[in-house]
């Protein structure tokens, strides 16, 4: 299958790219995908491994990738090959990740479509997940080793984040529990992604460091503004159940918040925490996410009105998407 921009939602996300490099960006963009999806040809054996890999592979919104390149164009467009590279690394470590996720949550669409495990079963989707691992290690083979570093750090970031959630699973969670979950289970990625898309792009380590702050609150916001959307957002939209974090034990904020706001809602069986949850609530959460969104644009304030107006756009877009 070629590839195709999945949803109206990454278009809605490039639409935010109005800058004179935006042909560049896209171009760029639509390669990564095009790579992603040559990389593992479906006539290798075994079939079922190769079919599996290419089944999700550069149909998600592909938001590491395009923030990489935001931040390279931004910085003059340098090493524009390791930046690639570093894309398709940093995807396909994502995917793995919620390939490897969707079992753990019994989800059964992703990307909008049957998720892995659900389509070619859990064996394959464990395997699958692990050939996708093993491929980013293989093409950060040819990246800075810095930037190696931060990635895998990242990766490790990641189990550990998934393994926390696990381990707390019937446990009512404190706020800075909960931080320290979504840190490294999804910002962590983020912020490693842009902060090596700056280093690969030669910059001082100031200004890495204004990425890695910019990176970290929008992944932050990211993952609050999904939890959200798992309460009121479309499956049709998202490409991906809603309502599966009280099946699947995820510690949700709004369910945090929930109950910290009515104790008598703490261990109910089955969702009925969800009739506790009101539109209040869902606000507190949201202004989460916007603390954060704001966090991220103040890291680059000090940037030119162009750059400025494009990394604060994203950062808006990321926690008000549906
Ligand atoms: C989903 O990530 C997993 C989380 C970190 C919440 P994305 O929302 O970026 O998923 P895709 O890649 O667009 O499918
Ligand atoms: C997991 O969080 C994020 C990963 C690192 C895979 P979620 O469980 O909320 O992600 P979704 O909602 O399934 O995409
Ligand atoms: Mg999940
Ligand atoms: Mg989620």
């Amino acid at each position: 299958m070629g590839f195709t921009l999945s949803s109206n939602i990454t278009e809605e996300l490039l639409n935010i790219i109005q800058v004179d490099s935006r042909d560049q960006i896209i171009e760029n963009y639509t390669l990564i995908g095009k790579k992603l999806n040559e990389l593992f040809p479906t006539e290798l054996e075994p079939k079922n491994l190769y079919t599996a890999a290419n089944h999700l592979l550069g149909r998600g919104k592909m938001l590491r990738p395009l923030l990489i390149l935001l931040v390279n164009q931004n910085l003059g467009s340098k090493n524009i090959n390791k930046i690639i590279k570093l894309s398709m690394a940093v995807e396909l470590l994502h995917t793995a990740s919620v390939i490897h996720d969707d079992i753990i949550d019994e989800a059964d669409y992703r990307r909008g479509l049957p998720s892995i495990h659900k389509k070619f079963g859990n064996e394959t989707a464990i395997v699958t997940g692990d050939l996708l691992i093993s491929m980013a290690i293989k093409i950060t083979s040819d990246l800075d080793p810095l930037t190696i570093r931060w990635v895998s750090e990242a990766a490790i970031n990641m189990s550990e984040g998934e393994s926390f959630e696990i381990e707390y699973k019937n446990q009512d969670l404190n706020t800075e529990m909960y931080y320290n979950i979504i840190k490294k289970k999804t910002a962590s990625l983020i912020e490693s992604s842009v902060a090596s898309s700056a280093l690969l792009s030669g910059v001082s380590n100031k200004l890495i460091d204004s990425f890695r702050t910019y990176g970290l609150n929008v992944g932050l916001g990211f993952q609050i503004r999904d939890d959200i959307l798992d309460i009121i957002g479309k499956e049709q939209t998202l490409g991906k159940p809603v309502g599966n974090d009280i099946k699947s034990g995820r510690h949700n904020i709004v369910h945090i918040l929930t109950k910290q706001t009515y104790p008598e809602s703490r261990n109910l069986p089955g969702q009925k925490i969800n009739n506790y949850v009101t539109p209040e609530i869902i606000e507190s959460a949201q202004k989460l996410a916007f603390h954060h969104s704001n966090l991220a644009k103040a890291s680059v304030s000090t940037f030119n009105e162009e750059s400025k107006s494009i990394f604060e756009s994203i950062a808006s877009f990321i926690v008000n998407r549906n």
